[in-house]
């Protein structure tokens, strides 16, 4: 949602600071602000992205110390304005704070604030804290942050610094991911570990309600009520590279491209061909669990969502056993029914979403079983859920998610054929679509290979402001994202659904040169597919059809074809995405958006 990073050790803060919002801009760009004791703590904050705080910088002058924090935000109390951009500085002890997540109980806090005399000069809740931090100081900046989060309700990860303890940082969790990176005599703090990794792989993930206190050269971690608690230093598994662009001019297509490879890394050591198991060491120990369990409920949102529609079908078709799927937003609050033998399937790369992860906590306090489909390692998500599988597919830092898709379908598949080999599926069946699952990388690649032709078409129909995506079984979730992928770095109007429910209305939206793009592999409802593609043509619309390579009929009916290789239905999701990525990612370029940043959006939405 947004980004953090601290510094305190030898070194300028400054450069290391700015080095480090860049890598977590993604998280959030609609403002940025640093702070840097030397003496005084010293502001300075501006609108847009880490580049415009770069060029005013260039203009104040150095920002000279080797104490500071940084903050990157996606804006939920307050417009994006330099009032409300963080760092955050208090009236009474020159205490900088900046902050992500959310105060719930900012509004009363202000109240009291305002009566001891506090002025505000913004509308955010982290301004809020700030002063509360600031009416508890009393020379202790670790001490005022412990007492002001135990009257906060909500979420948090913060860095305070406080001109008066010059050689302190002082940094907390609740809810909002932060790690606290060990390099030799210096400390850098971040939300995620790409703005560490470049100093040091060694790290401390704080868990909720503590707090660290950083000097120069040494650390403590403590519980809100000062009880010390012994830190466990990990190695961090990401690698430098992974999170460099290369050769590529933007981080989606960088991650469209690595899908062979981060499929293959999904299933690597997860298939067993000569008995047709799957092996998934995370959720082992719950097998007898999930090879009784009577409901799998699937939870998600965005792109997430469309995996675990997914999901349902694979859970119903393969394994045999009854699946719904539901926005997690909405799942919490219809006062949902857990039964026994249920058990729930959070899906999300981050493993920070908000929404997300209140259901999971809310279908755990109901008795559920809690597994997760998730992308980030020691992620919220989790570390919450009893088991899960990770979908190894590296980091994705472009806001639109496309190598996690295809890692949450294959996880997905994978668990279903877990549960199915299981239940009653034979060593035949199970094998034969683990086969087929192996060669789906090099399946990829084919596709891949089409993304000039892709381009062409793409160029031809990206001036039009309204598309359809329609899909049926299987592929209606695929229609469903290719319109969110459309949408979300175009700002073209899509929408997608089962293609049937056109006739049931949207079909009045057709008019003459309408791109719809029809989801038309060969499977069970091909037939129907293409009476739908004539109800389309018959009003003027222009197709677009993602269709079965040697399917030389469908030329027929659809002005331009992508081609996917033949493959089962049940795995055709993982093709048929690919050429809806490739055209969202190629008319976000040539309508000149910058598409791994779009407008409104972050990476990780930590908020309810
Ligand atoms: O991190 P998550 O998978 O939980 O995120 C869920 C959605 O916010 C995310 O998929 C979002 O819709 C993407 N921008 C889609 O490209």
């Amino acid at each position: 949602m947004c980004g953090i990073v601290a510094y305190i050790g030898a070194k300028q803060a400054r450069p290391l600071l700015i080095e480090g919002l860049k890598r977590l801009e993604y998280r959030g760009y609609d403002s940025a602000g640093i702070a840097v004791l030397n003496g005084a703590v010293s502001v300075v904050r501006t609108v847009g992205r880490v580049s415009v705080l770069e060029d005013r910088l260039a203009e104040s002058g150095d920002l000279k110390g080797s104490v500071g924090i940084a903050h990157t935000r996606w804006a939920t109390h307050g417009e994006p304005a330099e009032r409300n951009a963080h760092p955050h500085v208090d009236d009474r002890h020159g205490i900088a704070l900046i902050h992500n997540g959310i105060i719930e109980n900012y509004a009363a806090l202000r109240t009291w604030l305002e009566e001891q005399g506090h002025t505000f000069t913004s509308e955010t809740d982290t301004e809020v804290l700030t002063m509360l931090i600031s009416e508890l100081y009393d020379g202790d900046l670790e001490k005022a942050v412990q007492g002001a989060l135990r009257e906060v309700t909500g979420a948090y990860a913060l860095a305070a610094i406080c001109e008066k303890e010059p050689d302190t940082l002082v940094v907390a969790r609740k809810g909002s991911p932060l790690m606290v990176g060990v390099g030799a005599d210096e400390y850098i703090v971040a939300s995620d570990a790409s703005a560490i990794v470049a100093h040091t792989s060694r790290a401390v993930t704080l868990d909720d309600y503590q707090v660290c206190k950083l000097t120069r050269d040494s650390f403590r971690t403590s519980t809100l009520d000062n009880v010390a608690v012994t830190p466990r230093i990990q190695e961090l598994e990401l690698e430098l590279e992974q999170i460099e662009l290369g050769d590529y001019p933007h981080y989606m297509i960088k991650e469209i491209f690595e899908q062979p490879n981060s499929l293959r890394n999904t299933m690597r050591g997860r298939i067993d061909l000569r008995e047709g198991r799957v092996v998934l060491g995370g959720v082992g120990q719950y097998a007898r669990e999930l090879v009784k369990a009577r409901r799998f409920i699937l939870l998600g949102q965005g792109t997430a969502l469309h995996a675990a529609m997914i999901g349902e079908y694979l859970l119903e078709d393969l394994a045999k056993v009854p699946a719904e799927v539901e926005y997690s937003s909405e799942f919490r609050y219809r006062n949902p029914i857990i039964e026994e033998g249920t058990v729930i399937i959070a899906v999300s790369q981050s493993g920070e979403t908000a929404d997300t992860l209140s259901a999971l906590h809310e279908a755990k306090e109901r008795g559920a079983l809690a597994l997760g489909v998730v992308n980030v390692v020691g992620s919220s998500i989790a570390r919450d859920t009893d088991a899960g599988v990770y979908l190894r597919v590296g980091p994705e830092i472009g806001v639109a998610s496309t190598k996690a898709f295809t890692g949450q379908l294959s996880v997905l598949t994978l668990l279903s054929l877990f549960i199915a080999r299981r239940r009653f599926m034979s060593v035949e069946q199970s094998s034969e679509i683990l086969r087929t699952m192996e060669r789906i990388p090099e399946m990829v690649e084919r596709v891949l290979a089409e993304s000039d032709q892709i381009r062409a078409v793409t160029e031809r129909y990206c001036d039009r402001e309204n598309w359809l995506f329609l899909g049926r079984g299987y592929n209606y979730p695929t229609a469903l994202e290719g319109a969110l992928k459309l949408k979300e770095i175009s700002y073209i109007h899509a929408e997608g659904m089962p293609a049937a429910e056109m006739k049931h209305g949207p079909i009045a939206l057709i008019n003459h040169g309408m791109p719809v793009v029809f989801i038309a592999n060969k499977g069970a409802q091909y037939e129907k597919v293409m009476s739908n593609i004539e109800e389309v043509r018959s009003r003027g619309g222009r197709v677009i059809a993602v269709a079965t390579e040697g399917d030389t009929d469908i030329k027929r009916y659809a002005e331009d074809v992508f081609y996917i290789p033949e493959i089962p239905e049940a795995l055709s999701p993982l093709l048929a995405v690919v050429p809806l990525q490739l055209m969202a990612y190629h008319a976000a370029v040539i309508r000149g958006h910058d598409v791994d940043k779009p407008r409104n959006l972050a990476k990780s939405v930590t908020v309810e």
